[in-house]
């Protein structure tokens, strides 16, 4: 696959999201871990997951643990993959999804993300949403404290505006890796932030790139022109979407969602697709 880099780190240009396989309409986790399995023999080298991609109170971390199970039954070299987890999210059991942004709780969540991992840093550790409540610097702040420790690789921040991404920058004294925010063909207001990181030269990772569980297979109804390049390439209209943000920005690495096998090898190609200029435009 080709190949993209989260400040010094190579990593393939399509990664994977985790999210599916651990909220509400999960598959069993053999599948799960099928799918993972399947994503890195296909070159994924990037997973994006979060402690809190889970259903339960009682099973925080659900999906770090799969990936963790994952990567110790895959024969390959699980040193060369970067998992990308996130703290300052937590879900109490009832559907809802609540924010924790208290420097404290952050640092402890971290250190909970690396056991479940089973590694001795984490590789990017990412700063999942602003907390109303607690001042950015000081969210931010924990996380660079981590970086110091040396208990995470890299830093990034997620769901944050242009002013956010310059602070978290500033805090973390120029070592901000990564900006995760919303970006799709029908999602495109994080188009400023990708231009940012475009500038700045930080890795932008669209999340729900192909517009969200339970969205995503309808792409190609919702968007026409995006079936008919497909249907001219002889690909899914899910490939062209994430070909056409690939191409916005070398610094752009997407991170399809999936629960099933072959939504990720489908998506996986999309790394070698070659959208024409007039393509490009079309798709706007
Ligand atoms: N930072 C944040 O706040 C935040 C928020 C949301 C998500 N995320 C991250 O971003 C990742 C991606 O977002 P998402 O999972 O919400 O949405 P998404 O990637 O837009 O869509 C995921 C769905 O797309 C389907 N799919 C994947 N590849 C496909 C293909 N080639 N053709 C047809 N269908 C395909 C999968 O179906 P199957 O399930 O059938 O395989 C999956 O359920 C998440 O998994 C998570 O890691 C972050």
């Amino acid at each position: 696959m080709k190949q993209r880099t989260i400040a010094n780190l190579q990593v393939g240009a399509i990664g994977l999201g985790g999210m599916p396989m651990s909220i509400e309409g999960r598959p069993d986790p053999q599948r799960s871990i099928d799918t993972i399995v399947a994503a890195l023999e296909a070159g994924v080298t990037l997973i994006d997951t979060a402690d809190a991609y889970h259903i339960h109170a009682d099973e925080v971390g659900h999906n770090e643990t799969l990936i963790a199970q994952a990567l110790a039954t895959w024969g390959g070299d699980a040193s060369q993959v970067l998992v990308a987890t996130k703290g300052g999210h937590q879900r109490p059991g009832d559907g809802s999804w609540t924010v924790n942004g208290d420097p404290a709780y952050l640092k402890q969540a971290a250190e909970a993300s690396l056991k479940r991992l089973g590694v001795d840093a984490i590789g990017l550790y990412q700063f999942h949403r602003p907390d109303p409540k607690v001042p950015y610097e000081d969210s931010v702040g924990a996380i660079r404290d981590l970086l110091d420790e040396g208990k995470i690789r890299l830093a990034g921040i997620s769901n944050a505006n242009p002013d956010q991404i310059r602070q978290a920058q500033q805090i973390l004294g120029g070592r901000l890796a990564s900006v995760q925010n919303r970006f799709s063909p029908v999602f495109r207001s994080s188009e400023p932030e990708l231009r940012l990181c475009d500038e700045l030269g930080i890795a932008f990772l669209p999340w729900s790139p192909l517009g969200g569980i339970g969205r995503a297979g309808q792409l190609g109804e919702q968007f026409q022109n995006y079936a008919d390049i497909g249907e001219r390439h002889g690909v899914s209209p899910q490939q062209v979407a994430l070909a056409w943000m690939l191409a916005k920005s070398p610094h752009v690495i997407p991170i399809p969602g999936a629960s099933r096998p072959e939504s990720i090898r489908d998506s996986v190609r999309a790394a070698d697709l070659q959208l024409t200029s007039d393509e490009l435009v079309d798709l706007g």
